[in-house]
């Protein structure tokens, strides 16, 4: 068995409670605006086109959709797919697929985003020089990662370095206000942003 295919049998297993999280359901209204609001404020207006990387159960996906976004989603995790297509497959295209070298068209996105996705790729470096490759001229990255307490993620300070390092801007927006993960938090969740 490759890592790959124990890699996405790990997710599938994940996708059966993935929407329980506050975070990942936004069934809460509060929840859902806070992030709908955050991602807003950093994207450029709607209509524009987005490519979601990992989106797990397309969540985020929809919720750009449903904001006038053009929205690709992508994931390795059949089950993850699944539930993404049946939650948002009428308003988003879902693609089967390898985030760390995404089989999406270069140059043909303003937004490539992707939530708590870049920590796990086997080398985030060159995971972010493909997915830059995506954007067009001026199109923009929004990188949602942490440094959990479970000791896994990416610190502020090292997602930000590995950016720089691709030859772009970073900007932080740490996110420790609770309304974003359903309760209080005490590890270090953050946005970066890179501007085109
Ligand atoms: C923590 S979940 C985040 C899901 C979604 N971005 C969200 O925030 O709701 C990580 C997701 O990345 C996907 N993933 C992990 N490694 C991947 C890879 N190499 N290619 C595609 N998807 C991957 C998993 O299947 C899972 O859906």
């Amino acid at each position: 068995m490759s890592d790959l295919t124990s890699d996405t049998d790990l997710w599938d297993r994940e996708a059966q409670t993935f929407d329980e999280a506050a975070d990942h359901g936004l069934a809460d209204p509060e929840c859902h605006e806070a992030w709908r609001t955050l991602l807003l404020e950093h994207l450029p207006p709607a209509p524009a086109r987005v490519a979601d990387l990992g989106c797990g159960t397309g969540t985020l996906a929809l919720l750009l959709a449903e904001a006038g976004y053009a929205v690709d989603g992508l994931d390795f995790s059949p089950e993850m797919v699944r539930r993404a297509r049946a939650k948002a497959g009428d308003v988003v295209r879902f693609v089967d697929g390898d985030a760390a070298v995404p089989p999406l068209e270069p140059a043909s996105y303003d937004v490539v985003l992707s939530r708590h996705v870049l920590w796990a790729m086997p080398s985030p470096s060159d995971a972010l020089t493909r997915w830059t490759e995506l954007l067009r001229p001026g199109g923009r990255l929004l990188l949602v990662e942490g440094s959990w307490s479970t000791g896994a993620g990416l610190t502020a300070e090292q997602t930000i370095t590995l950016v720089e390092q691709s030859g772009r801007e970073a900007h932080l927006r740490r996110m420790p206000e609770p309304v974003f993960w359903g309760r209080e938090i005490t590890d270090d969740r953050y946005l970066v942003v890179s501007p085109g």
